[in-house]
Protein backbone atom coordinates (compact mmCIF):
# COMPACT_ATOMS: atom_id res chain seq x y z
CA UNK A 1 0.00 0.00 0.00
CA UNK A 2 2.65 2.34 1.00
CA UNK A 3 4.71 1.29 -2.24
CA UNK A 4 1.84 2.44 -4.35
CA UNK A 5 1.37 5.21 -2.96
CA UNK A 6 4.75 6.41 -3.33
CA UNK A 7 4.73 5.59 -7.00
CA UNK A 8 1.45 7.30 -7.28
CA UNK A 9 3.14 10.58 -5.70
CA UNK A 10 6.19 10.27 -7.65
CA UNK A 11 4.19 9.60 -11.33
CA UNK A 12 2.60 13.19 -9.66
CA UNK A 13 5.53 14.83 -9.01
CA UNK A 14 7.07 13.69 -12.70
CA UNK A 15 3.60 15.45 -14.97
CA UNK A 16 2.86 18.26 -13.36
CA UNK A 17 -1.08 19.34 -13.21
CA UNK A 18 -1.88 20.86 -16.37
CA UNK A 19 -1.47 24.70 -15.74
CA UNK A 20 0.36 23.95 -13.21
CA UNK A 21 3.49 27.15 -13.39
CA UNK A 22 6.81 26.17 -11.99
CA UNK A 23 8.35 29.10 -10.23
CA UNK A 24 11.02 29.27 -12.99
CA UNK A 25 8.45 30.13 -15.66
CA UNK A 26 8.35 33.63 -13.97
CA UNK A 27 9.36 36.16 -16.52
CA UNK A 28 10.72 39.51 -15.09
CA UNK A 29 10.24 41.10 -18.33
CA UNK A 30 6.37 40.59 -17.89
CA UNK A 31 6.52 42.85 -14.65
CA UNK A 32 8.71 45.65 -15.43
CA UNK A 33 6.59 48.46 -16.56
CA UNK A 34 8.03 50.88 -18.66
CA UNK A 35 10.60 49.33 -19.45
CA UNK A 36 9.07 45.90 -20.65
CA UNK A 37 9.09 44.30 -24.04
CA UNK A 38 5.85 44.82 -25.46
CA UNK A 39 4.37 41.90 -24.70
CA UNK A 40 0.01 41.46 -24.78
CA UNK A 41 -0.53 40.09 -21.48
CA UNK A 42 -4.14 38.88 -22.80
CA UNK A 43 -5.73 40.58 -20.01
CA UNK A 44 -8.92 39.03 -19.54
CA UNK A 45 -7.96 36.75 -22.01
CA UNK A 46 -11.03 37.34 -24.17
CA UNK A 47 -10.35 37.06 -27.90
CA UNK A 48 -9.19 39.80 -29.93
CA UNK A 49 -11.40 38.64 -32.69
CA UNK A 50 -14.40 40.48 -33.39
CA UNK A 51 -17.59 39.66 -32.31
CA UNK A 52 -19.77 37.04 -34.40
CA UNK A 53 -21.27 38.94 -37.08
CA UNK A 54 -19.23 41.97 -36.73
CA UNK A 55 -16.19 43.16 -38.54
CA UNK A 56 -14.57 46.66 -38.25
CA UNK A 57 -14.95 49.39 -40.35
CA UNK A 58 -12.62 51.77 -38.76
CA UNK A 59 -9.98 51.71 -35.98
CA UNK A 60 -7.97 54.33 -34.23
CA UNK A 61 -4.74 53.59 -32.38
CA UNK A 62 -2.28 55.53 -29.78
CA UNK A 63 1.04 53.50 -28.94
CA UNK A 64 3.61 54.72 -26.87
CA UNK A 65 7.18 54.31 -28.95
CA UNK A 66 8.85 51.47 -29.18
CA UNK A 67 12.17 50.28 -27.44
CA UNK A 68 14.61 52.53 -26.13
CA UNK A 69 18.12 52.09 -25.01
CA UNK A 70 16.93 54.13 -21.29
CA UNK A 71 15.47 57.44 -21.32
CA UNK A 72 17.58 60.16 -19.71
CA UNK A 73 16.07 60.16 -16.27
CA UNK A 74 16.27 56.33 -15.56
CA UNK A 75 20.10 56.75 -16.74
CA UNK A 76 21.32 59.53 -15.02
CA UNK A 77 19.27 58.42 -11.69
CA UNK A 78 19.66 55.01 -11.19
CA UNK A 79 21.49 53.10 -14.46
CA UNK A 80 24.77 55.22 -14.61
CA UNK A 81 25.43 55.55 -10.65
CA UNK A 82 25.71 52.15 -10.37
CA UNK A 83 27.43 51.26 -13.77
CA UNK A 84 29.88 54.23 -12.38
CA UNK A 85 30.43 52.32 -8.97
CA UNK A 86 30.76 48.71 -10.35
CA UNK A 87 33.68 50.23 -13.16
CA UNK A 88 35.64 52.20 -10.04
CA UNK A 89 35.68 49.65 -7.83
CA UNK A 90 38.20 46.49 -7.66
CA UNK A 91 36.30 44.04 -6.60
CA UNK A 92 35.85 40.55 -7.21
CA UNK A 93 33.39 39.56 -8.80
CA UNK A 94 33.81 35.89 -9.90
CA UNK A 95 33.74 35.02 -6.11
CA UNK A 96 30.12 36.71 -5.26
CA UNK A 97 27.57 33.74 -6.15
CA UNK A 98 24.34 35.89 -7.65
CA UNK A 99 26.86 38.56 -8.90
CA UNK A 100 29.64 36.43 -10.52
CA UNK A 101 28.49 37.51 -14.00
CA UNK A 102 29.58 41.63 -13.10
CA UNK A 103 33.25 39.88 -13.50
CA UNK A 104 32.75 39.74 -17.56
CA UNK A 105 30.03 42.08 -18.14
CA UNK A 106 30.11 45.04 -20.01
CA UNK A 107 27.71 48.00 -19.96
CA UNK A 108 24.44 47.71 -22.47
CA UNK A 109 24.42 51.56 -22.65
CA UNK A 110 26.56 54.60 -22.62
CA UNK A 111 25.27 58.55 -22.52
CA UNK A 112 25.52 58.55 -26.41
CA UNK A 113 22.85 56.32 -26.89
CA UNK A 114 20.34 57.94 -24.09
CA UNK A 115 16.67 58.04 -26.04
CA UNK A 116 17.25 56.00 -29.32
CA UNK A 117 15.17 53.49 -30.12
CA UNK A 118 16.95 49.87 -30.06
CA UNK A 119 16.59 47.17 -33.49
CA UNK A 120 13.89 45.37 -31.42
CA UNK A 121 12.32 48.67 -30.84
CA UNK A 122 11.98 49.18 -34.80
CA UNK A 123 11.15 45.82 -35.55
CA UNK A 124 8.65 45.92 -32.68
CA UNK A 125 7.04 48.53 -35.03
CA UNK A 126 7.53 47.36 -37.90
CA UNK A 127 5.12 44.16 -36.35
CA UNK A 128 2.55 46.38 -35.60
CA UNK A 129 2.08 47.12 -38.91
CA UNK A 130 1.83 43.74 -40.65
CA UNK A 131 -0.09 42.41 -37.26
CA UNK A 132 -2.97 45.81 -38.22
CA UNK A 133 -2.49 44.66 -42.14
CA UNK A 134 -4.12 41.41 -40.85
CA UNK A 135 -6.06 42.43 -38.33
CA UNK A 136 -8.16 44.53 -40.99
CA UNK A 137 -8.08 43.44 -44.14
CA UNK A 138 -10.89 45.14 -45.33
CA UNK A 139 -9.40 48.48 -44.10
CA UNK A 140 -7.55 50.84 -46.65
CA UNK A 141 -3.80 51.41 -45.17
CA UNK A 142 -3.62 54.36 -43.26
CA UNK A 143 -2.33 57.38 -45.79
CA UNK A 144 -0.84 58.99 -42.84
CA UNK A 145 0.58 58.21 -39.42
CA UNK A 146 1.18 60.49 -36.83
CA UNK A 147 3.43 60.84 -34.53
CA UNK A 148 4.76 63.44 -31.53
CA UNK A 149 8.19 65.34 -32.42
CA UNK A 150 10.95 63.48 -30.15
CA UNK A 151 12.97 61.53 -31.96
CA UNK A 152 12.28 57.83 -30.45
CA UNK A 153 8.72 58.47 -31.02
CA UNK A 154 8.90 59.66 -34.71
CA UNK A 155 11.34 56.76 -35.29
CA UNK A 156 8.42 54.43 -34.18
CA UNK A 157 6.13 55.57 -36.84
CA UNK A 158 8.55 55.60 -39.78
CA UNK A 159 9.26 51.56 -39.07
CA UNK A 160 5.73 51.62 -38.76
CA UNK A 161 5.11 53.17 -41.91
CA UNK A 162 7.68 50.94 -43.97
CA UNK A 163 5.76 47.91 -42.73
CA UNK A 164 2.69 48.60 -44.11
CA UNK A 165 4.19 50.51 -46.85
CA UNK A 166 4.08 47.68 -50.43
CA UNK A 167 5.87 50.59 -52.57
CA UNK A 168 8.06 53.23 -50.70
CA UNK A 169 7.21 56.78 -50.49
CA UNK A 170 3.28 56.41 -50.26
CA UNK A 171 2.28 57.25 -46.60
CA UNK A 172 3.26 60.57 -44.42
CA UNK A 173 4.41 60.83 -40.98
CA UNK A 174 2.89 63.92 -39.49
CA UNK A 175 4.70 65.25 -36.89
CA UNK A 176 3.40 67.27 -33.86
CA UNK A 177 5.40 69.22 -32.29
CA UNK A 178 5.58 68.37 -28.43
CA UNK A 179 5.80 72.27 -27.19
CA UNK A 180 4.67 74.25 -23.98
CA UNK A 181 2.27 76.26 -25.48
CA UNK A 182 -0.31 74.46 -27.65
CA UNK A 183 -2.62 73.14 -25.05
CA UNK A 184 -4.77 70.64 -25.73
CA UNK A 185 -4.35 70.05 -29.71
CA UNK A 186 -0.75 67.96 -29.81
CA UNK A 187 0.12 64.05 -28.96
CA UNK A 188 1.69 65.49 -25.54
CA UNK A 189 -0.62 67.81 -24.28
CA UNK A 190 0.50 67.09 -20.72
CA UNK A 191 3.78 69.18 -21.76
CA UNK A 192 1.20 72.62 -21.86
CA UNK A 193 -0.06 71.56 -18.57
CA UNK A 194 0.86 73.54 -15.99
CA UNK A 195 -0.87 71.38 -12.95
CA UNK A 196 1.13 68.30 -14.80
CA UNK A 197 4.72 67.87 -13.40
CA UNK A 198 7.43 64.81 -14.16
CA UNK A 199 8.16 64.13 -10.64
CA UNK A 200 4.59 63.93 -9.50
CA UNK A 201 4.45 60.14 -7.98
CA UNK A 202 8.22 59.62 -6.87
CA UNK A 203 7.74 60.34 -3.59
CA UNK A 204 4.78 57.99 -2.84
CA UNK A 205 6.95 55.85 -5.05
CA UNK A 206 9.53 56.11 -3.17
CA UNK A 207 8.09 55.04 -0.10
CA UNK A 208 7.64 51.65 -1.25
CA UNK A 209 11.31 51.50 -2.90
CA UNK A 210 12.21 51.66 0.51
CA UNK A 211 10.67 49.23 2.06
CA UNK A 212 11.11 46.92 -0.84
CA UNK A 213 14.58 47.73 -1.21
CA UNK A 214 15.84 47.18 1.97
CA UNK A 215 16.42 43.46 2.50
CA UNK A 216 17.82 43.44 -0.97
CA UNK A 217 20.13 45.97 -0.05
CA UNK A 218 21.00 43.78 2.82
CA UNK A 219 21.52 40.58 1.03
CA UNK A 220 23.44 42.29 -1.96
CA UNK A 221 25.53 43.97 0.65
CA UNK A 222 26.11 40.98 2.85
CA UNK A 223 27.68 39.36 -0.47
CA UNK A 224 29.55 42.77 -1.96
CA UNK A 225 30.25 44.78 1.07
CA UNK A 226 32.34 47.19 -1.04
CA UNK A 227 29.81 48.14 -3.07
CA UNK A 228 27.48 49.61 -0.80
CA UNK A 229 24.72 48.84 -2.83
CA UNK A 230 21.76 51.86 -2.11
CA UNK A 231 18.04 51.74 -3.14
CA UNK A 232 18.35 53.13 -6.27
CA UNK A 233 21.21 50.82 -7.58
CA UNK A 234 19.12 48.17 -7.00
CA UNK A 235 15.83 49.73 -8.94
CA UNK A 236 18.49 50.97 -11.61
CA UNK A 237 19.88 46.85 -11.53
CA UNK A 238 16.12 45.58 -12.02
CA UNK A 239 15.28 48.51 -15.48
CA UNK A 240 18.95 46.86 -16.46
CA UNK A 241 16.94 43.69 -17.39
CA UNK A 242 14.53 45.30 -19.13
CA UNK A 243 17.34 47.73 -20.92
CA UNK A 244 19.61 45.45 -21.47
CA UNK A 245 17.40 42.80 -22.58
CA UNK A 246 16.19 44.79 -25.68
CA UNK A 247 19.61 46.51 -26.72
CA UNK A 248 20.85 42.46 -26.72
CA UNK A 249 18.38 39.81 -26.41
CA UNK A 250 19.03 38.83 -22.54
CA UNK A 251 20.41 39.89 -19.28
CA UNK A 252 22.17 38.32 -16.23
CA UNK A 253 20.03 41.28 -14.09
CA UNK A 254 16.52 39.01 -15.25
CA UNK A 255 18.56 36.24 -13.35
CA UNK A 256 15.77 34.85 -10.77
CA UNK A 257 18.73 33.78 -8.63
CA UNK A 258 19.63 37.29 -8.36
CA UNK A 259 16.17 38.93 -7.94
CA UNK A 260 13.16 36.66 -6.81
CA UNK A 261 9.17 36.66 -8.36
CA UNK A 262 8.17 38.63 -5.35
CA UNK A 263 11.53 41.24 -5.83
CA UNK A 264 9.97 41.53 -9.51
CA UNK A 265 6.05 42.14 -8.44
CA UNK A 266 7.41 44.85 -5.79
CA UNK A 267 9.66 46.71 -8.58
CA UNK A 268 6.35 46.80 -10.07
CA UNK A 269 4.13 47.67 -7.76
CA UNK A 270 6.25 50.54 -6.91
CA UNK A 271 6.13 51.52 -10.88
CA UNK A 272 2.53 51.55 -10.58
CA UNK A 273 2.44 53.98 -7.67
CA UNK A 274 4.60 56.10 -9.77
CA UNK A 275 2.10 55.90 -12.55
CA UNK A 276 -0.79 56.30 -10.38
CA UNK A 277 0.24 59.74 -9.14
CA UNK A 278 1.83 60.86 -12.36
CA UNK A 279 -0.72 60.55 -15.25
CA UNK A 280 -2.92 58.11 -13.26
CA UNK A 281 -6.14 57.99 -11.20
CA UNK A 282 -4.26 59.56 -8.56
CA UNK A 283 -3.64 62.92 -10.61
CA UNK A 284 -6.07 65.57 -10.98
CA UNK A 285 -4.91 66.61 -14.64
CA UNK A 286 -5.28 63.05 -16.38
CA UNK A 287 -8.96 62.98 -17.19
CA UNK A 288 -8.41 66.20 -19.03
CA UNK A 289 -4.97 65.62 -20.60
CA UNK A 290 -6.48 62.52 -22.42
CA UNK A 291 -10.15 63.56 -23.10
CA UNK A 292 -9.22 65.78 -25.77
CA UNK A 293 -7.71 62.76 -28.03
CA UNK A 294 -10.79 60.11 -26.67
CA UNK A 295 -13.04 62.89 -28.32
CA UNK A 296 -11.44 63.95 -31.54
CA UNK A 297 -11.08 60.00 -31.94
CA UNK A 298 -14.41 58.79 -31.53
CA UNK A 299 -15.57 62.19 -33.41
CA UNK A 300 -13.80 60.46 -36.66
CA UNK A 301 -15.18 56.83 -35.60
CA UNK A 302 -18.72 58.17 -35.44
CA UNK A 303 -18.41 60.40 -38.43
CA UNK A 304 -21.49 59.28 -40.71
CA UNK A 305 -20.04 59.88 -44.38
CA UNK A 306 -17.44 57.28 -44.99
CA UNK A 307 -16.59 58.84 -48.01
CA UNK A 308 -13.75 57.48 -50.29
CA UNK A 309 -10.44 59.77 -49.15
CA UNK A 310 -10.99 59.60 -45.59
CA UNK A 311 -9.00 57.37 -43.56
CA UNK A 312 -9.76 53.98 -42.13
CA UNK A 313 -7.11 53.28 -39.88
CA UNK A 314 -5.61 56.35 -37.47
CA UNK A 315 -2.06 55.08 -35.96
CA UNK A 316 -0.23 57.96 -33.31
CA UNK A 317 2.67 57.24 -31.79
CA UNK A 318 3.24 59.47 -28.28
CA UNK A 319 5.02 58.97 -24.83
CA UNK A 320 3.19 56.68 -21.73
CA UNK A 321 2.01 59.49 -19.99
CA UNK A 322 -0.10 60.33 -22.75
CA UNK A 323 -1.21 57.02 -23.26
CA UNK A 324 -1.96 56.71 -19.40
CA UNK A 325 -4.11 59.67 -19.51
CA UNK A 326 -6.12 58.63 -22.23
CA UNK A 327 -6.87 55.43 -20.01
CA UNK A 328 -7.91 57.71 -17.19
CA UNK A 329 -10.23 59.61 -19.65
CA UNK A 330 -12.04 57.04 -21.42
CA UNK A 331 -12.22 54.97 -17.75
CA UNK A 332 -10.16 52.05 -18.28
CA UNK A 333 -8.09 49.95 -15.95
CA UNK A 334 -9.71 52.27 -12.64
CA UNK A 335 -9.06 50.49 -9.69
CA UNK A 336 -11.35 52.32 -7.61
CA UNK A 337 -14.31 50.44 -6.15
CA UNK A 338 -17.85 51.53 -7.06
CA UNK A 339 -19.18 52.95 -4.30
CA UNK A 340 -17.39 55.40 -2.94
CA UNK A 341 -13.85 53.87 -2.65
CA UNK A 342 -10.92 56.56 -2.04
CA UNK A 343 -9.11 56.33 -5.56
CA UNK A 344 -5.32 56.62 -3.91
CA UNK A 345 -6.57 53.60 -1.05
CA UNK A 346 -6.16 51.58 -3.95
CA UNK A 347 -2.51 52.18 -4.32
CA UNK A 348 -1.19 51.26 -0.46
CA UNK A 349 2.42 52.37 0.06
CA UNK A 350 2.78 49.76 2.40
CA UNK A 351 1.69 46.63 0.64
CA UNK A 352 0.66 45.20 -2.73
CA UNK A 353 -2.25 45.94 -4.16
CA UNK A 354 -2.41 42.56 -6.00
CA UNK A 355 -5.87 42.59 -7.72
CA UNK A 356 -5.39 46.54 -8.69
CA UNK A 357 -6.50 46.84 -11.86
CA UNK A 358 -3.70 49.70 -12.73
CA UNK A 359 -0.62 47.60 -13.73
CA UNK A 360 1.37 49.50 -15.79
CA UNK A 361 3.53 46.06 -17.17
CA UNK A 362 0.28 45.51 -18.81
CA UNK A 363 -0.72 48.58 -19.66
CA UNK A 364 2.21 50.50 -21.21
CA UNK A 365 5.01 48.46 -22.22
CA UNK A 366 7.14 49.47 -24.67
CA UNK A 367 4.95 50.20 -27.92
CA UNK A 368 1.54 49.55 -25.38
CA UNK A 369 -1.59 50.70 -27.38
CA UNK A 370 -4.63 51.26 -26.74
CA UNK A 371 -6.95 51.18 -29.76
CA UNK A 372 -10.70 52.10 -30.78
CA UNK A 373 -12.70 50.09 -33.12
CA UNK A 374 -15.92 50.88 -34.98
CA UNK A 375 -17.83 47.38 -35.69
CA UNK A 376 -20.80 46.79 -38.65
CA UNK A 377 -22.58 43.77 -37.45
CA UNK A 378 -24.82 42.16 -39.16
CA UNK A 379 -26.28 39.06 -38.06
CA UNK A 380 -24.78 39.06 -34.24
CA UNK A 381 -27.85 37.32 -32.99
CA UNK A 382 -29.94 38.70 -30.48
CA UNK A 383 -28.37 42.05 -30.87
CA UNK A 384 -29.50 44.62 -34.13
CA UNK A 385 -27.73 45.32 -36.76
CA UNK A 386 -25.74 48.27 -36.60
CA UNK A 387 -22.36 50.11 -35.32
CA UNK A 388 -20.74 49.36 -32.57
CA UNK A 389 -17.70 50.34 -30.37
CA UNK A 390 -15.11 48.48 -28.54
CA UNK A 391 -11.87 49.40 -26.90
CA UNK A 392 -8.65 46.92 -27.09
CA UNK A 393 -5.44 47.47 -24.75
CA UNK A 394 -2.10 45.61 -26.23
CA UNK A 395 -4.91 43.85 -28.31
CA UNK A 396 -7.29 42.61 -25.20
CA UNK A 397 -10.45 43.81 -25.43
CA UNK A 398 -11.54 45.88 -22.93
CA UNK A 399 -14.99 47.35 -21.14
CA UNK A 400 -15.89 50.31 -21.27
CA UNK A 401 -17.90 51.31 -17.86
CA UNK A 402 -21.60 51.75 -18.64
CA UNK A 403 -20.66 51.28 -22.38
CA UNK A 404 -21.81 47.21 -22.45
CA UNK A 405 -25.42 47.17 -24.95
CA UNK A 406 -23.64 45.36 -27.67
CA UNK A 407 -21.95 42.46 -28.65
CA UNK A 408 -18.67 40.93 -26.84
CA UNK A 409 -17.31 43.97 -25.18
CA UNK A 410 -18.89 46.15 -27.43
CA UNK A 411 -21.18 48.92 -27.40
CA UNK A 412 -23.69 50.16 -29.48
CA UNK A 413 -22.98 53.70 -31.56
CA UNK A 414 -26.40 55.20 -29.01
CA UNK A 415 -24.78 54.24 -25.89
CA UNK A 416 -21.21 54.95 -27.18
CA UNK A 417 -22.65 58.78 -28.29
CA UNK A 418 -23.47 59.08 -24.65
CA UNK A 419 -20.71 57.70 -23.13
CA UNK A 420 -18.00 60.13 -24.74
CA UNK A 421 -20.76 62.47 -24.40
CA UNK A 422 -20.18 61.78 -20.15
CA UNK A 423 -16.66 61.39 -19.96
CA UNK A 424 -16.66 65.05 -21.97
CA UNK A 425 -18.65 66.57 -19.35
CA UNK A 426 -16.54 65.02 -16.24
CA UNK A 427 -13.24 66.20 -18.11
CA UNK A 428 -14.60 69.31 -19.59
CA UNK A 429 -12.06 71.75 -19.27
CA UNK A 430 -8.28 71.61 -20.12
CA UNK A 431 -7.17 75.37 -19.98
CA UNK A 432 -9.09 75.79 -16.42
CA UNK A 433 -7.79 72.38 -14.98
CA UNK A 434 -3.91 73.05 -15.64
CA UNK A 435 -4.33 76.43 -15.19
CA UNK A 436 -3.58 77.54 -18.65
CA UNK A 437 -3.48 81.54 -19.06
CA UNK A 438 -3.74 81.97 -22.34
CA UNK A 439 -6.98 82.99 -23.42
CA UNK A 440 -6.34 81.49 -26.99
CA UNK A 441 -5.33 78.48 -25.58
CA UNK A 442 -6.71 75.22 -27.97
CA UNK A 443 -9.22 72.94 -25.96
CA UNK A 444 -9.35 70.73 -28.73
CA UNK A 445 -7.14 68.00 -30.26
CA UNK A 446 -7.53 68.83 -34.17
CA UNK A 447 -4.67 67.25 -35.74
CA UNK A 448 -6.41 64.33 -37.72
CA UNK A 449 -8.87 66.85 -39.02
CA UNK A 450 -7.23 70.27 -39.71
CA UNK A 451 -5.91 70.36 -43.45
CA UNK A 452 -3.28 73.01 -41.65
CA UNK A 453 -1.73 70.04 -40.25
CA UNK A 454 -0.52 69.04 -43.99
CA UNK A 455 -0.08 65.33 -45.41
CA UNK A 456 3.59 64.86 -43.32
CA UNK A 457 6.85 63.95 -44.91
CA UNK A 458 6.57 60.80 -47.13
CA UNK A 459 8.58 57.62 -45.73
CA UNK A 460 10.71 55.50 -48.16
CA UNK A 461 14.28 53.77 -47.96
CA UNK A 462 16.51 54.10 -44.99
CA UNK A 463 19.43 56.57 -45.86
CA UNK A 464 21.10 56.46 -42.54
C1 LIG B 1 8.27 65.51 -2.59
O1 LIG B 1 8.68 65.67 -1.24
C2 LIG B 1 9.52 66.79 -1.03
C3 LIG B 1 10.04 66.72 0.38
O2 LIG B 1 9.01 66.43 1.28
C4 LIG B 1 8.72 68.06 -1.32
O3 LIG B 1 9.53 69.20 -1.15
C5 LIG B 1 8.26 68.02 -2.77
O4 LIG B 1 7.43 69.12 -3.06
C6 LIG B 1 7.49 66.75 -3.06
N1 LIG B 1 7.29 66.66 -4.49
C7 LIG B 1 6.10 66.46 -5.04
C8 LIG B 1 6.05 66.44 -6.53
O5 LIG B 1 5.09 66.30 -4.39
C1 LIG C 1 27.10 54.06 1.56
O1 LIG C 1 26.09 54.84 0.93
C2 LIG C 1 25.34 55.63 1.80
C3 LIG C 1 24.19 56.23 1.02
O2 LIG C 1 24.63 56.79 -0.19
C4 LIG C 1 26.25 56.67 2.42
O3 LIG C 1 25.52 57.47 3.31
C5 LIG C 1 27.36 55.94 3.18
O4 LIG C 1 28.28 56.86 3.68
C6 LIG C 1 28.08 54.95 2.27
N1 LIG C 1 28.97 54.14 3.05
C7 LIG C 1 30.19 53.81 2.64
C8 LIG C 1 30.96 52.90 3.56
O5 LIG C 1 30.65 54.23 1.60
C1 LIG D 1 -4.74 61.43 -4.63
O1 LIG D 1 -3.47 61.95 -4.26
C2 LIG D 1 -3.02 63.03 -5.06
C3 LIG D 1 -1.60 63.37 -4.65
O2 LIG D 1 -1.52 63.54 -3.28
C4 LIG D 1 -3.96 64.21 -4.92
O3 LIG D 1 -3.56 65.26 -5.76
C5 LIG D 1 -5.35 63.76 -5.32
O4 LIG D 1 -6.27 64.81 -5.11
C6 LIG D 1 -5.79 62.55 -4.49
N1 LIG D 1 -7.06 62.09 -5.02
C7 LIG D 1 -8.14 62.00 -4.25
C8 LIG D 1 -9.41 61.63 -4.94
O5 LIG D 1 -8.10 62.18 -3.05
C1 LIG E 1 -13.21 55.26 -11.10
O1 LIG E 1 -14.16 54.40 -10.51
C2 LIG E 1 -14.91 54.99 -9.45
C3 LIG E 1 -15.79 53.90 -8.86
O2 LIG E 1 -16.56 53.31 -9.84
C4 LIG E 1 -15.71 56.15 -9.99
O3 LIG E 1 -16.41 56.76 -8.94
C5 LIG E 1 -14.75 57.16 -10.62
O4 LIG E 1 -15.49 58.19 -11.24
C6 LIG E 1 -13.90 56.50 -11.69
N1 LIG E 1 -12.92 57.45 -12.15
C7 LIG E 1 -12.85 57.86 -13.41
C8 LIG E 1 -11.86 58.92 -13.73
O5 LIG E 1 -13.51 57.39 -14.30
C1 LIG F 1 -2.93 65.87 -49.08
O1 LIG F 1 -3.36 64.74 -49.83
C2 LIG F 1 -4.68 64.87 -50.33
C3 LIG F 1 -5.08 63.55 -50.96
O2 LIG F 1 -4.08 63.06 -51.77
C4 LIG F 1 -4.74 66.04 -51.30
O3 LIG F 1 -6.05 66.22 -51.78
C5 LIG F 1 -4.29 67.30 -50.56
O4 LIG F 1 -4.23 68.38 -51.47
C6 LIG F 1 -2.94 67.12 -49.93
N1 LIG F 1 -2.64 68.27 -49.07
C7 LIG F 1 -1.50 68.92 -49.13
C8 LIG F 1 -1.35 70.07 -48.19
O5 LIG F 1 -0.60 68.61 -49.88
Amino acid sequence: MLLFCLSLLAGWLLTPAAGFTPPSRFNPLEHLGGVAPYFEPHGPPASPAPPQGCAPVRAAYLSRHAAIYTNDYDYEAYIEPFIAKWQNLAIDWSKIPSLSFLAGWTAPVSEAEEELLTRMGKLEATELAISLSFRYPGLKPPRRVWASSAERVAKSAQALIRGFELEENTIGLVTIEESETTGANSLTPYKSCPAYSPATGANQSSVFVKRFTKPIIARLNAAAPDLNFTANDVYGMMELCGYESVIRGSSPFCNLDLFSPDDWLSWEYAADIMSHYNTGYGSSVSGVIGLPWFQATADLLMAANHHANSQDLWVSFTHREFTSAVLVAMGLFNNTEPGGGCVNQSMPLDHINHRRAWKSSHIMPFMGNLAIEKLSCTGSYGFPNGYYYRALANNAPQQLPGCRDGPGSSCSDLEFHAYVQTRASMFSSFSETCGVTDDNSPERLTIYTDPGVGNGTLVGKRTV
